[in-house]
Parts: C-alpha cells; sequence; structure tokens
C-alpha cells in the first residue's frame, strides 16, 4: 500500500517511523510519504490559509494550494494505477471505525489530507469527488484537535497494522476489541501468577481449553455491557448462543426480536424469562 500524507508540520509524523508502522516501512509492506503542503504555495511567503468569507473566528486553509497538492499525488490514477482514495481527518467528518481500517486496508493508495486551523475550504473535497475520487471525511472522535495530523496518526496505525504482513501473529487480530464478534475483548493476565495480593483467576490456570473459551466470552459480555451498552444494542440474537443471552439476562439485557434491549425497570418478569 502507497500512503501520501500532507501537512504543513511533517515533523508530527514522525512518530510513523517507530514500531510496526516503521517496521512495515521498512519491510517495504508499506510506501509512506509525507508532505510539506508549502511545496505547493506560490508566493513568497508561502501562505495556506486565508480569513473565511462570511466572518467569524480564525483562518481557512486555501483551496488552490490544496488542489494543486491533491492533483499531483492523486495523479497516479491516470497512468492506469488505481485512483488515490483520498482522506480528510476533520471532527465534522463520520466516526472512523474498525469497519472503515478494514476498508480501508483494501486500498491500493491512500492520500492523507490534514487541515489545520478552521479547516479546508470546502470546495477542495467537492472537486475531486466530482472528478471520480473517493473522499472520505472521518473524525476519530467527538472532540476536537488541533489539526488532522493526530488523527491521521491514529487512522494509518490502525490501518497499517492490518496489512498483510504488519502483525506477526494474525491471530491476534481476530479476538481483540471491535472485532466480528461486537464485542470488547476479555481481560487478560500474564506472569507471576499472584502480584500485589491479586491473584490470576483459576480457570486461566487450569488448562480447560472450553472453560476458559466461556470465561473469556462471559468476561467480554460483562464488560460490553457495563462500559458499551450501544455495542451490546447492536448485536444480533442469531450470533449469540443460549448462555451468552442467560449472561446477559443477568446484567439486565432481553431479547426483543432479533436484537437485545435493555429491560425497563419494574419488568424483572421479562428478565426471568
Ligand atoms: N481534526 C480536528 N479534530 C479532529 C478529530 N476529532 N478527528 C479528526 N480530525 C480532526
Amino acid at each position: 500500500m502507497r500512503i501520501d500524507v500532507v501537512t504543513i508540520f511533517p515533523d508530527y509524523l514522525a512518530a510513523l517511523d517507530l514500531s510496526l508502522v516503521g517496521k512495515a516501512r521498512r519491510a517495504g509492506l508499506l510506501d509512506l510519504r509525507v508532505h510539506d503542503l508549502r511545496a505547493w504555495t506560490a508566493d513568497r511567503h508561502r501562505t495556506v490559509d486565508d480569513t473565511p468569507f462570511g466572518g467569524g473566528a480564525g483562518m481557512v486553509m486555501r483551496p488552490d494550494v490544496w488542489g494543486r497538492a491533491l492533483d499531483d499525488l492523486t495523479r497516479a490514477g491516470e497512468d492506469g494505477g488505481p485512483a488515490a482514495h483520498i482522506i480528510v481527518p476533520t471532527p465534522s467528518g463520520e466516526v472512523f471505525t474498525q469497519r472503515h481500517a478494514e476498508t480501508l486496508a483494501t486500498e491500493e493508495h491512500l492520500v492523507v489530507a490534514c487541515g489545520r486551523y478552521e479547516g479546508i475550504d470546502a470546495r477542495v473535497v467537492e472537486h475531486h469527488r466530482a472528478a471520480g475520487y473517493r473522499v472520505s471525511e472521518l473524525s476519530i472522535g467527538d472532540y476536537v484537535l488541533n489539526g488532522g495530523e493526530v488523527a491521521a496518526l491514529v487512522m494509518i496505525e490502525a490501518v497499517g497494522r492490518l496489512l498483510p504482513g504488519v502483525v506477526g501473529n494474525p491471530e491476534s487480530l481476530v479476538e481483540e476489541s471491535h472485532g466480528a464478534a461486537g464485542l470488547l475483548e476479555y481481560p487478560v493476565y500474564t506472569k507471576p501468577p499472584a502480584w500485589a495480593g491479586l491473584e490470576v483467576p483459576e480457570v486461566l490456570l487450569s488448562g480447560h481449553h472450553a472453560r476458559i473459551e466461556r470465561w473469556r466470552r462471559d468476561q467480554a459480555l460483562a464488560r460490553t455491557a457495563a462500559r458499551r451498552p450501544d455495542m451490546v444494542a447492536a448485536l444480533e440474537v442469531a450470533a449469540l448462543d443460549r448462555h451468552d443471552l442467560d449472561v446477559l439476562a443477568g446484567l439486565g439485557w432481553v431479547v426483543d426480536g432479533d436484537r437485545l434491549r435493555r429491560a425497563e425497570e419494574g419488568t424483572p418478569g421479562a428478565v426471568a424469562e
């Protein structure tokens, strides 16, 4: 996969030299290039922003500068290569999830446009969509950062680790939180078996594979119910077994058609059933 990142702070992306993503780059699995947006400015001051039409606080990034940058970096598509998928990190985007990471990991070329200030002139996205490019405006969560760089780091790491050969043991991708099961991951433990007066749960030392599996699934269900009721509400009943439903009933969730819903207060009968 090739990823081009455009930013006015290329140094921000230095972290992508480290850890698994850095290793993937050195192994040739990921061709990642970071570019300074100012390379596409045309004036002596290398201006990338201006005041907003209509007034208001802050500065807006100029469409002409971004247009030239994205035209240059997406050009691969025109000589027969794959058309780049343009990612614009922005707090007003759709929320980035593991599903986005999985889809983006199948692309051959991503171009990430990191905005600063109040954002990029809206015509840039409009123009590149009209030109036939896929453009995804994505937020990493409901909070505001100073620019898209940190969000780009998050998305590139989430996508990069899904590329074939990047994570040493692909099995570790299977059971993790936000995987296909729609549950958070169970708690994990290692040696020593007793630490700070706390013991590793007995079942994990039992060597009894089926019991361990069941315990882990129960923990995942309990954690998800406590921390992410929205994820429990999104589970499909058909994907759950009798024991799952019992555990969830114990946590106050009842079957309602093909989904689960929280039993209303004062209806213990529904939970018991
Ligand atoms: N830029 C500023 N805040 C952001 C966020 N929450 N997600 C993505 N890009 C951003």
